[in-house]
């Protein structure tokens, strides 16, 4: 018998799409990718079908080499996606052992995904070994392949890729009335990744990203299970052990059914994942490297009363003194022996007469190191003092005036206050096809600016990762021609001091993605402000049009009273802002540091993904740890995947 006879039915039923419930255009490029190879599997089984019919079914090694170099061809397509996908992590799987320890359950499970996985990769392997020695192979050796791993039982690959999509997806179900289960593995991976802070810092993806990345590891073995079944039954049919169309129907039935029930899975996974990536501390707090600081803002400040009024009386208290400048200066006294504060003086208060004042270098941002008063209080971290301590002692005026010197707070813009954030928009370059890919905040020039890291938009939510890099910032000084302060930046003072935090989106318009960043000044407080443009998810195309987003909503403020230096904590941060909430840049505690320092201070790490995505949002947040002033840092929100999670449409 011709075995073009045999092969003609399989090739009508190849031809009839299989009904399929949710089917989209525009998948997400793994879907896409892996379909596409799926496609050309049953292409070169057609091809070989009407081949083989001209073949001697007498000569089986002919019609098994040539098989083989049909699979060679689909193997180079293969490669060529897991090279594509390289970046996105190779051992996402194995990587789940880490952190869901705790769940027994699942640590049994994610070891029958690794052999499933181990065992269709080893029978992959060894086909792509006998392709390469095909010339030298006994006929029975390959057709003993094919029916191990074709035909039904615990060690085909059929069964382990069963194994593999029930033990991660759970029960296929009827896609029309999809109902998602929480107790199924996939959901409680992404569940413990979501919280595993140490694993999402070391993996750096947002928990979306990660399920994303998981999918595309398991949808590479998929295909190449799919790929094995496809070309070991055509092994066994052109050594004439059979035709297999029954069999074969019911496998790409299967698979589709699998394939479906999967990716409903995921998208409903997807869609609940969390999408916002943010540095976690690094193992060291590196000053200009990791963090940086707003210096001089408020700043603990000694000043006897009489430097405290026009008059230069001591008919008052310190509290009297609420928001004044300082008049002048009393020749013998402490106030000639440190530089006096030319700005405004707030929130004074008396503590103690007598105290011994330990100055900080002359280079230092502090003015103190520490305070110690006559009795026993102490302002700061005693040390040994370096220059010396100065001996203050209040004084009495003609007996009924106590000049006391006072505590306040010294609010002035000097060469050793960095208090400036960049008002200026900051955009990619839109006409390049590029879009933000990350976000950090650097300090150039004494300024403060929300830098961008920027990236070509590829068809299908993919960045070019070749061409990512950070656009450089603004290069200006406060003091350059024409630059205007409430213009071009905003100098932060006592009354005006105050970042709102929260995330800016687009709220759930998956056709926009962030091409541009902002601090606008509104009403005396930063705000973050977004800039999106539309753009076409299968082209990658960017349109012109952008559309803004400022959020104008700033909740309840966070109390940052009386907490020490950020960077003496041992221990390592936790967001502690949630949504919408503003913080006011303050003064370090008054008796932990003697409120010498700014807080909070600046995370300016890096904040990209280890792979890049367009992104959906950007956002500001607080983290710190109890009792010390923390940091403030941005956030990147991912662009939703989810909705490009579906069957791709079947080509006629
Ligand atoms: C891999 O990426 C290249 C470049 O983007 C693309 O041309 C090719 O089709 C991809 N290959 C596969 C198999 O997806
Ligand atoms: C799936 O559900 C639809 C509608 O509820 C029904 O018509 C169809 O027969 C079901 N398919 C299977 C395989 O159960
Ligand atoms: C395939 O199944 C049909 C019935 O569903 C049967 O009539 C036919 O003989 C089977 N073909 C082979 C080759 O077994
Ligand atoms: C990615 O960027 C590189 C460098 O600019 C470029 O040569 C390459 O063509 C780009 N890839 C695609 C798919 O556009």
């Amino acid at each position: 018998m011709q075995l073009l006879q045999l092969l003609l039915p399989l090739l009508v039923l190849v031809c009839i799409p299989l009904t399929i419930a949710f089917e989209i255009q525009d998948t997400l490029n793994i879907i896409h990718d892996v379909d596409v190879i799926a496609r050309a599997v049953r292409s070169h089984i057609e091809d070989l079908g009407a081949k083989t019919g001209d073949t001697d079914i007498n000569n089986i090694q002919d019609n098994h080499n040539n098989v083989l170099e049909h699979f060679k061809a689909v193997d180079k397509l293969i490669n060529q996606a897991r090279m594509n996908y390289s970046h996105f992590g190779t051992h996402i799987v194995e990587s789940i052992s880490d952190f869901i320890v705790d769940d027994v359950l699942a640590t049994i499970q994610i070891n029958e995904i690794t052999h499933a996985i181990n065992k269709i990769s080893m029978r992959y392997d060894q086909i792509v070994a006998y392709e390469a020695r095909k010339e030298s192979l006994e006929i029975n050796t390959l057709i003993s392949f094919a029916e191990w791993a074709a035909l039904p039982s615990a060690e085909s690959v059929q069964h382990s890729m069963e194994r593999l999509g029930f033990t991660l997806f759970g029960r296929i179900q009827n896609a029309t009335d999809f109902k998602p289960t929480s107790r199924i593995l996939v959901n409680r991976i992404m569940k413990s990744y979501e919280e595993s802070l140490q694993q999402r810092c070391s993996t750096r993806l947002s928990p979306q990203q990660f399920l994303y990345s998981l999918y595309a590891e398991i949808a590479l073995i998929e295909l190449k299970g799919y790929t094995l079944m496809e070309f070991s039954t055509m092994i066994l049919r052109v050594s004439d052990l059979g035709n297999f169309i029954n069999e074969t129907e019911l496998f790409r039935l299967n698979h589709k059914k699998r394939t479906e029930h999967a990716l409903n899975v995921l998208r409903h996974e997807m869609q609940q994942a969390d999408r916002s990536f943010w540095r976690c501390d690094p193992p060291e707090h590196v000053a200009k490297v990791t963090y940086d600081e707003v210096t001089r803002l408020l700043q603990g400040y000694i000043e006897n009363e009489d430097g405290l009024n026009a008059d230069r009386t001591c008919k008052r208290t310190c509290d009297a003194y609420q928001d004044t400048r300082v008049s002048g200066c009393i020749s013998d006294s402490f106030c000639s022996s440190q530089p006096q504060c030319s700005g405004r003086v707030h929130d004074c208060r008396f503590i103690d007469s007598k105290m011994w004042v330990c100055q900080s270098p002359q280079m230092s941002t502090r003015r103190y190191e520490y305070i110690q008063y006559e009795n026993g209080q102490d302002l700061g971290h005693r040390k040994a003092c370096g220059r010396g301590t100065n001996k203050v002692d209040s004084w009495w005026r003609w007996l009924f005036w106590h000049c006391s010197f006072c505590f306040c707070l010294c609010d002035e813009q000097s060469t050793k206050s960095d208090r400036y954030f960049n008002l200026r928009e900051t955009v990619s370059d839109v006409e390049a096809n590029k879009v933000v890919t990350g976000v950090r905040i650097i300090k150039k020039n004494r300024i403060f600016h929300l830098q961008i890291q920027q990236g070509q938009l590829l068809p299908r939510g993919v960045i070019n990762e070749s061409t990512v890099h950070w656009k450089p910032v603004h290069d200006y000084y406060i003091s350059g021609w024409n630059v205007k302060q409430g213009v071009d930046y905003h100098a932060m003072s006592y009354h005006s001091r105050a970042i709102d935090l929260g995330d800016v989106d687009n709220r759930n318009d998956v056709s926009f993605v962030v091409t541009g960043v902002q601090f606008v000044l509104i009403n005396g407080k930063l705000k973050l402000r977004v800039v999106f443009s539309k753009f076409d998810f299968e082209s990658g195309k960017v349109m012109g049009s952008d559309w803004l987003s400022i959020r104008t909503i700033s909740g309840e403020q966070l109390n940052l009273q009386n907490l020490d230096i950020p960077t003496l904590s041992g221990a390592s941060s936790k967001v502690l802002s949630n949504g919408y909430q503003h913080l006011k840049f303050v003064n370090t505690g008054v008796q932990k540091d003697a409120a010498q320092t700014t807080i909070p201070f600046i995370d300016i790490q890096d904040v990209v993904a280890s792979h890049s995505t367009p992104l959906h949002g950007i956002g500001i947040y607080y983290k710190g740890t109890p009792g010390y002033g923390g940091f403030i840092a941005p956030k990147i929100i991912n662009y939703d995947y989810s909705p490009h999670i579906g069957m791709p449409i079947t080509q006629p």
